[in-house]
């Protein structure tokens, strides 16, 4: 069967058709299967009947493993984390606020693989909104006042020991195995409009939440500025909606998307198991 793709109608996102990820992939393939990722920007496998070795196969013929922090890897598998939710949880979702992943490293990883496992009769989909996109339609007004700047990244309202998933939220019932730490106080400046590392293609990089401030600008600034991108970046027009299946992989650009995790399954278990691809630098 020929490897083929079936582009979604939506402002992003591709099936990739007529492959077997439990099999080695040719040369061929993966180049292919890179042009795909840097035009879709967000490309699915349905029904890959694939294990935890075949993931970070998978993963590591489009780079080197990401650096993933504050969250277990699952055992025997250093690369991989466990993104899960049980029936009966009462914990607030896991990456329910639109974010790309990692953003506050120095070198954020080019890519995110997430495969499904236990996936619910309902809701659970995970929305994609194209930076690209965003940054051409942005009004002049907006984009005048972001150009140049410098957003500062930082993962502390998330993990560190006082953030969304600090030391309260490891008093409750999540399941996931999070570890906040102090470590995610530190920052990282990065461009807010941003030249994509592989295609030169200019989009939007990042959002409000590991974005927590713009250099020089003081927060009552710059907050406000941050929540009224944050409201264009995610505007319906821009999203891909993907709806998982079981033996699903979906693979993302960081990049050149941002994504949110919804709820709507509850009284339903939720596994699928994520790898990131770092960036290659040179
Ligand atoms: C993630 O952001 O890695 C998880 C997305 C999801 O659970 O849908």
């Amino acid at each position: 069967m020929k490897i083929e793709i079936k582009p979604s109608d939506q402002a992003c996102g591709a099936e990739v058709l007529g492959i077997d990820l439990t099999q080695p992939l040719s040369e061929a393939e993966v180049k292919q299967i890179r042009q795909w990722w840097l035009q879709y920007h967000v490309l699915s496998f349905p029904n890959q009947d694939i294990n935890d070795d075949d993931l970070e196969k998978f993963t590591l013929y489009f780079g080197p493993f990401g650096d993933d922090p504050f969250i277990a890897p699952i055992p025997g598998h250093s690369n991989i984390i466990a993104v899960r939710r049980l029936a009966n949880e009462k914990a607030p979702l896991f990456a329910e606020n639109w974010h790309t992943d990692w953003s506050f490293q120095e070198h954020p990883p080019a890519g995110t693989c997430l495969y499904g496992i236990t996936i619910p009769p309902l809701g659970g989909d995970t929305l994609f909104a194209n930076q690209h996109m965003a940054l051409e339609k942005m009004p002049t007004e907006m984009r005048d006042k972001l150009e140049g700047k410098l957003a500062i990244h930082s993962a502390q309202l998330a993990y560190a020991p006082e953030g969304s998933y600090g030391e309260a939220d490891k008093a409750g019932d999540r399941s996931m195995d999070i570890r906040p730490s102090e470590e995610a106080k530190a920052t990282q400046l990065h461009p807010i409009l941003r030249a994509h590392p592989e295609t030169g293609r200019l989009g939007v990089f990042g959002t409000f939440g590991y974005i927590i401030g713009i250099e020089g600008m003081e927060a009552e600034e710059s907050w406000p500025l941050l929540m009224e991108l944050q409201q264009w970046q995610s505007k319906e027009e821009f999203q891909y909606r993907h709806k998982w299946k079981e033996n699903s992989l979906v693979m993302w650009d960081n990049r050149s998307v941002l994504h949110a995790a919804t709820g709507g399954y509850e009284g339903y278990d939720r596994l699928l198991h994520r790898t990131t691809i770092g960036e290659r630098v040179a």
